[in-house]
């Protein structure tokens, strides 16, 4: 039987987020049904509203999920009801020469579990029965989500689903930008365009890294004031008109050794690039519109040994790094519940993401009742 849940779609790109009675189907062969405790509010959601992340529509939102097993489908093994799991955004086969390496995040299957599990068709209906797409194959957004068993990661039950949610996508985005993808070393110098929740979260990386001078970019004040709170020990308060790679090259004597780009913006990349010493590495994490673009002075190249690279999902392995943010927190070195500036019952959806473009919170998190 389908479970009746409340959740929050985009029926059309730019126009606000509605709440709305679904049926979510039980689980088919390979999937599991959850039950959300919490799911967190991230730009990437907002990026499938305004079109940035094109996905076809409609959609039931949210992809930085934390619930408990409800029910499992054939074929699944490691997950029971009752298990408490963090959902991962990216569907990861196990099986190709990138999930083989160690690289999981470069999947060649993810493309098939988009917008449904990974065999194809909707587990989610509307009340007139008409099929509903599910926002990165998670659709976290609800009371009750269908997924690919392979999307979801076994959490130790004491962690609270709030928190536990956030690493599903902003933590260890950010975190594992630091660890695994750029290997920030202890001592460095370290810029953070964007104090997002992604941003934020860079920054804590970093600051557990042992990096020495942080730097934390933002257009609104509130946000540096944050950046203190998880590790920046210098902020700009950046205006249109800055040119931020010649701010950052002057307060670090020669440019950060590290530059990380958590805004999507083409300029910013640039400037990420441009500001960075000779052999730095800079990171592009945000997502930009997919005509924006951006481009590095060619002679810099041999001359300077910089690199410009990406990091998706902070280059993770979920089954790995998840349990390794969740051990971080335990221990008191990773910040968490500080992140969650507000929590939303689903009805305020279309709030929590106006709260969110205006710039208002750290993480605003969906929390869903008993
Ligand atoms: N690479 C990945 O795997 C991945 C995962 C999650 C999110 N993202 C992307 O990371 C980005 C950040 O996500 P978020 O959830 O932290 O978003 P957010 O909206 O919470 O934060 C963005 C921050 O950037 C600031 N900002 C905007 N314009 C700026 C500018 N010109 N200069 C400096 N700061 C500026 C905003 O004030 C805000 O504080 C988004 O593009 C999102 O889609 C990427
Ligand atoms: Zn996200
Ligand atoms: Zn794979």
């Amino acid at each position: 039987m389908p479970r009746k849940a409340k959740a929050a779609l985009c029926r059309a790109h730019n126009t606000p987020v509605v709440v709305e009675s679904v049926a979510v189907d039980p689980p088919k062969r390979g999937e599991v049904t959850v039950k959300l405790g919490a799911c967190g509010v991230c730009h990437s959601d907002l990026s499938a509203i305004n079109g940035t992340i094109a996905l076809p529509l409609p959609l039931v939102l949210g992809h930085e999920g934390a619930g408990v097993v409800e029910e499992v489908g054939d074929e699944v093994s490691g997950l029971a009801p009752g298990d408490h799991v963090v959902f991962s955004f990216i569907y990861m086969c196990g099986k190709c020469r990138f999930c083989a390496a160690g690289r999981p995040v470069l999947c060649l299957e993810q493309g098939k579990a988009l917008t449904t599990p990974l065999e194809g068709t909707t587990r989610v209906h509307d009340a007139r029965g008409e099929p509903l797409g599910i926002f990165s194959g998670c659709g976290a957004m609800a009371e009750y989500a269908t997924v690919s068993a392979e999307n979801l990661i076994k959490i130790d039950p004491k962690v609270p689903l709030d928190c536990a949610a956030l690493v599903g996508c902003g933590v260890t985005t950010g975190v594992g930008a630091v660890f695994n993808t750029a290997r920030v070393e202890p001592g460095s110098s370290v810029a953070v365009f964007g104090c997002g929740g992604v941003g934020l979260s860079v920054i804590q990386g970093a600051h557990i890294a042992g990096a020495e001078r942080i730097i934390a970019i933002d257009t609104l004040q509130p946000k540096l004031d944050m950046a203190k709170k998880f590790g920046a020990t210098d902020t700009v308060l950046a205006k249109k008109e800055d040119d931020l790679a010649k701010i950052l090259k002057k307060a670090t004597a020669g440019g950060p050794d590290y530059a990380f780009e958590c805004v999507g913006s083409g300029a910013l990349a640039g400037a990420a690039y441009r500001a960075i010493r000779r052999g730095g590495l800079a990171v592009v994490v945000g997502v930009a519109k997919p005509d924006d673009s951006t481009s590095v002075r060619t002679m810099t190249l041999p001359f300077e040994e910089k690199t410009l690279t990406g990091s998706y999902f902070g280059s993770c392995v979920p089954r790995v790094d998840f349990p390794r943010m969740l051990a971080l927190y335990s221990a008191g070195r990773l910040k968490l519940e500080e992140l969650i500036t507000r929590r939303y019952p689903i009805e305020q959806a279309p709030q929590a993401f106006a709260d969110l473009e205006a710039g208002r919170n750290a993480r605003g998190v969906i929390v869903f009742g008993p």
